[in-house]
C-alpha cells in the first residue's frame, strides 16, 4: 500500500484533492496534513472522516524537527504539497507568516522527503501545488505559459514564487522527483469567504456590501475545484519529473462582470427581484498593487495528459451558489470569531 502525505488537506482546495483520492485510491492510505489555521477546518471532511485509509494529522510545516519525525515514522511514498497561507490582502497586512509557511515549510518538507529516502527516490514522488500569480500581471493582450519568466507581485505570490524555485533546484541539485503545477482561481464549495466569491454571497444573504477593488475592471481566469483536482490527480500520477503544468479554465472574467452575473444568479435563487443584488456593489479603494489580469495557457497539460475543464462558469457557478446557500451551518461556523476582526480591519477601518 502507499503512502501519500497531502498538505494543507483541512483547507479549500486540500479537502477536495483528500477526498479525491480517498475515494479514489482505496489501495492508499491518505494522511492529511495540516496546521488548522483559519483557514483549515475538518468540518470540510466529515463525510470522509472514518474511512479506513484516511488519516489526519495535525502539525505545523514551518516545524523542522517534527515534520522530520513524522516522516521518519511514516515513510511517505508520495507528497501532494497544497499547505500554504494563501490570500493575498492577508499578505499585505501581514508578509512574514507566508514566509515561514511558504518558503521554510517547503524547504521542511523537501529536506524531510530527502532525509527518509537517502536520496533513493525509485517510485517516489513530491508535488508542488502553486499558483499562476508567480508570472505577475498580464496587460490586455497574452496568457502565461509554462516558460513565461517569474514575476510576482504580492507577497503571496513572491513566497510562492520562491518556494517554486526550490522545488525546482532540488530536482536539479538533488535529483528528487518532482513536478509542479500553477493553477489559476479556484472556485466552489468550502472557499473560505475571505476570497472574492464567497466574499459575495455571503454579503449577498445578508444584505451587506459587496466590496469591489478599484474599478472592478482587474481580469482572473477562473477554475471549478474539482476540475483542478482532476488535474492533481492526473499530474501526480503521470507528470513527468521535473516538469511543470499550468492549469486554467480557460474563462477570463472581469471582477465586475462576474459580481454582477453572481448577482443575477443569488437573486433567482433568493426569489429577490432582479436588480436587488447589484444594488449592493459598492467600489472601493484598490488592493495596493493589484495585478491587472491572469490568463493560463494550459495546452501542455491537455495534449500530454488529455485534462480539460469539466464545467462551464455558468453551471459552476451555480453549484457553488447552491452550495453555500444549503451549508449555513458550515458558513456561520467560520465566520464567527477571528473572521469578524479580519473584516472590520479589511473593509470597515478603511
Ligand atoms: P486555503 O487557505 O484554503 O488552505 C490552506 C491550508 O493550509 C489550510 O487548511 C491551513 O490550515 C493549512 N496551513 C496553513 N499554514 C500551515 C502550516 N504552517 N502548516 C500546516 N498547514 C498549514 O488555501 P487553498 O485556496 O486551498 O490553496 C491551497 C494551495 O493551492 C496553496 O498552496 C495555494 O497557493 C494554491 N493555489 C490556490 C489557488 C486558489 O484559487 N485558491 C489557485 C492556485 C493555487
Ligand atoms: P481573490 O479572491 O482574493 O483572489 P486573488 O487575489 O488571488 O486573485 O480576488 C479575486 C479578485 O477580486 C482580485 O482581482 C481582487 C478582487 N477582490 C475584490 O474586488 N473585492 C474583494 O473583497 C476581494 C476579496 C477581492
Amino acid at each position: 500500500m502507499k503512502k501519500i502525505l497531502i498538505t494543507g488537506g483541512a483547507g479549500f482546495i486540500g479537502s477536495h484533492v483528500v477526498r479525491f483520492f480517498v475515494n479514489q485510491y482505496p489501495e492508499y492510505e491518505i494522511f492529511n496534513l495540516d496546521k488548522l489555521t483559519y483557514a483549515g477546518n475538518l468540518e470540510n471532511l466529515k463525510d470522509i472522516q472514518k474511512r479506513s485509509n484516511y488519516h489526519f494529522i495535525k502539525a505545523d510545516i514551518v516545524d523542522e524537527k517534527a515534520i522530520l519525525e513524522l516522516f521518519k515514522k511514516n515513510k511517505f511514498d508520495g507528497v501532494i504539497h497544497l499547505a500554504a497561507e494563501s490570500h493575498v490582502d492577508r499578505s499585505i497586512s501581514n508578509p512574514t507568516e507566508f514566509i515561514y509557511t511558504n518558503i521554510v515549510g517547503t524547504v521542511n518538507l523537501l529536506n524531510a522527503f530527502r532525509n527518509i529516502w537517502k536520496d533513493d527516490f525509485s517510485q517516489k514522488r513530491f508535488y508542488h501545488i502553486s499558483t499562476d500569480e508567480v508570472y505577475g500581471s498580464l496587460g490586455e493582450e497574452g496568457v502565461f505559459l509554462e516558460t513565461t519568466p517569474y514575476d510576482p507581485r504580492s507577497p503571496y505570490s513572491a513566497s510562492k514564487a520562491s518556494s517554486d524555485h526550490l522545488v525546482r533546484a532540488y530536482y536539479h541539485t538533488f535529483g528528487m522527483p518532482v513536478v509542479l503545477s500553477n493553477c489559476s482561481n479556484n472556485y466552489g464549495p468550502f472557499q473560505f469567504p475571505e476570497k472574492l466569491i464567497p466574499l459575495a454571497i455571503n454579503n449577498i444573504k445578508h444584505g451587506r456590501s459587496i466590496p469591489i477593488y478599484g474599478k472592478g475592471e482587474n481580469i482572473r481566469d477562473w477554475l471549478f475545484v474539482l476540475d483542478h483536482a482532476r488535474a492533481i490527480d492526473l499530474i501526480f500520477h503521470k507528470g513527468k519529473l521535473g516538469e511543470t503544468y499550468n492549469i486554467g479554465g480557460n474563462n477570463e472574467w472581469k471582477n465586475i462582470d462576474l459580481i454582477h452575473l453572481l448577482c443575477d444568479i443569488m437573486d433567482r435563487k433568493l426569489g429577490q427581484s432582479e436588480g436587488t443584488s447589484r444594488q449592493l456593489i459598492t467600489f472601493v479603494k484598490d488592493r495596493a498593487g493589484h495585478d491587472l489580469r491572469y490568463a493560463i495557457d494550459s495546452s501542455k497539460l491537455q495534449k500530454e495528459l488529455g485534462w480539460k475543464p469539466s464545467l462551464n462558469f455558468e453551471t459552476g457557478l451555480e453549484k457553488t451558489v447552491d452550495w453555500y446557500l444549503n451549508n449555513q451551518i458550515w458558513l456561520d461556523n467560520v465566520t464567527s470569531g477571528d473572521y469578524q476582526k479580519f473584516y472590520n480591519n479589511q473593509y470597515v477601518k478603511r
